[in-house]
């Protein structure tokens, strides 16, 4: 086994998005595209000597090809380990937490969450720090500027692992060590939450819930903790075997795309319970019979029932969201009287809260909730702290829901987005609507009177970097607001993302749908963006 160096040459396209490098799988099959990645990313860390990796993916088409690549990467590098999913599976939080408990020096997922995979489909490389969390746009900067004069790289010539076998094997003088998926990730769940009082309410029959693992990662976690931990009955778990294709669906836990989930629970006679995660496993969707929980509800929802599970007994230090969540959560926070942040649009931006302790909760509208156990966002988290909260309160997931916003007042909330817009048009919209916030402070529109509109910048409190153009904000008196943004996930011309909201005191009027509360605001966006006019659409091609 000896060890490569060789020749490439910089790719213009390795800058990562919003949660890491994702391309079309063809791009990364590339000759030398996956290799330049990896290698810039190896040489950004202070050494590789002697430290430890943890490698997995979400099980998508080239998730294997990619890892033996990646070891063998490793091995010329100089790492001791490499811990890696067995046949290359790992979540995105099973990742985090496997980062913390071994103190490893960082991880690589493989994944491009839920986006369509296969031959065609999507493939992601994503670096994650010491902490277990994405990492943070200095570190990503500087893998992006080593992308771009990079001139070899290292792979060690050997032959493929056995992905399949637990154990350990030599690569090199490193070890590969392949672990099962599951069980340290099942093991710090465990600490979090009452799993007798769940398994209690579980088998007292009056209960039934159901969990689409949408044919990605969660399958082999979803079947270990529900079924065989909690004896919820088999068939519990849908789609529980990760495919390289996904089955050719969309694994994105909302309303369109896990339809089959939704179109169960939208009936009279359905399950009490429905919940769905996405390709990676960090995503979740809470359904209840004939009733869907917004993602920002649903933080703002486990906040006020924090101590009613264990691990978050003693309280919350904190809550931060993302600036286009609602601000449900921050209601939430003002009557515990702890501190609300708003971050933008990234997991990643939570991770110094989190460290510093500033922060125990956290979410964001695009269906991500979390906490400080770990430093992604975790979908079996949420769906276990949502089954913990049920058996403590023995409600319906409506009845809760609505409770709440009688204590809170409701946010009425909806995201519109326009997927696949030419990036010249989408570009064109965000910057006349740039041009026109100095005008709109104090105008009355419709019916509200603007108190602010600017693009969203945003100061960290812990290490003071500041990240601009984060999004437009246009906001109410009222509280009422309309954001814009145009998404960074996406790989294929460019998604306006259109986020609305309303504030609602009277419970009267809570139980009114939320396109039809939200009508005016809905016009507005249209008029002052020209949404209709510059897209060429005239709706939305998701409406969450
Ligand atoms: C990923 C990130 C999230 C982000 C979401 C939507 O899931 O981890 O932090 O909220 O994508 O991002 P986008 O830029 O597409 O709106
Ligand atoms: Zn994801």
């Amino acid at each position: 086994m000896t060890i490569q160096v060789v020749a490439t040459h910089p790719f213009s396209d390795q800058k990562p998005g919003t949660s890491g490098l994702r391309k079309k799988v063809t791009v990364f099959q590339t000759p030398h595209y996956l290799e330049n990645f990896i290698q810039a990313t190896f040489d950004t860390l202070e050494s590789c000597q002697g430290q430890i990796l943890v490698v997995g993916g979400d099980g998508r088409y080239f998730n294997q090809p990619a890892i033996q690549i990646i070891l063998k990467m490793a091995a010329a590098n100089g790492f001791s380990r490499v811990k890696v999913g067995q046949n290359g599976i790992l979540s995105t939080p099973a990742t985090s937490c496997l980062i913390r408990k071994y103190r490893t020096i960082g991880g690589i997922i493989l994944s491009a969450s839920h986006n369509p995979a296969g031959p065609g489909g999507d493939f992601g490389v994503k670096f994650n720090t010491s902490n277990g969390g994405p990492a943070p746009e200095k570190v990503t900067k500087a893998i992006y500027e080593r992308t771009q004069a990079i001139e070899t790289y290292k792979i060690l010539d050997a032959a493929d692992i056995d992905l399949g076998r637990l154990g350990e094997t030599k690569l090199g003088t490193m070890v590969v060590e392949v672990i099962d998926s599951v069980t340290d990730y099942a093991q710090l769940l465990e600490t979090l939450f009452d799993f007798d009082r769940i398994q209690q309410f579980i088998a007292s029959g009056s209960f039934r819930f159901i969990f689409d693992a949408m044919h990605a990662v969660t399958g082999p976690y979803g079947r270990r903790i529900f079924e065989e931990r909690l004896g919820a009955p088999a068939g519990t778990v849908q789609a529980g075997f990760p495919l390289e294709d996904f089955g050719g669906g969309h694994p994105d836990p909302n309303l369109v795309y896990a339809h089959d989930l939704v179109a169960q629970l939208f009936t009279d006679h359905g399950p009490d319970f429905g919940a769905a995660s996405d390709g990676d496993g960090d995503r979740n969707m809470i359904l209840g019979r004939n009733f869907f929980v917004t993602p920002s509800d649903s933080l703002a929802i486990l906040a006020a029932n924090a101590t009613l599970v264990p691990g978050y007994r003693q309280g919350l230090a904190g809550i931060a969201r993302s600036m286009p969540t609602s601000q449900a959560p921050d209601r939430v926070a003002q009557q515990l009287g702890i501190p609300a942040f708003e971050t933008p649009t990234g997991w990643k931006f939570f991770g110094n809260l989190l460290d510093s302790g500033q922060a125990t909760l956290c979410g964001e509208e695009s269906f991500g909730t979390g906490s400080n156990h770990v430093r992604e966002k975790d979908g079996l988290w949420a769906v276990l702290f949502w089954l913990n909260i049920l058996a403590v309160r023995q409600q319906s997931v409506a009845e809760i829901v609505t409770q709440h916003w009688q204590t809170y007042g409701r946010n009425f909330y909806s995201r519109h987005d326009y997927e696949g817009v030419a990036s010249d048009r989408a570009n064109e919209l965000m910057t006349q609507l740039q041009a026109k916030l100095p005008t709109l402070t104090g105008k009355t529109l419709g019916a509200g009177r603007v108190a602010y509109a600017d693009d969203f910048s945003y100061q960290d409190p812990v290490d003071q970097s500041v990240s601009a153009n984060q999004g437009i904000r246009i906001g109410f008196e009222d509280g009422s607001r309309i954001v814009f943004r145009l998404s960074g996930t996406g790989t294929e011309g460019a998604t306006l993302r259109v986020y609305l909201e309303r504030y609602e005191p009277n419970p009267q009027n809570h139980g009114l749908d939320a396109q039809v509360a939200l009508q005016d605001l809905i016009g507005l966006a249209d008029s002052l963006a020209q949404i209709k006019l510059l897209t060429g659409r005239d709706k939305p091609t998701v409406i969450t």
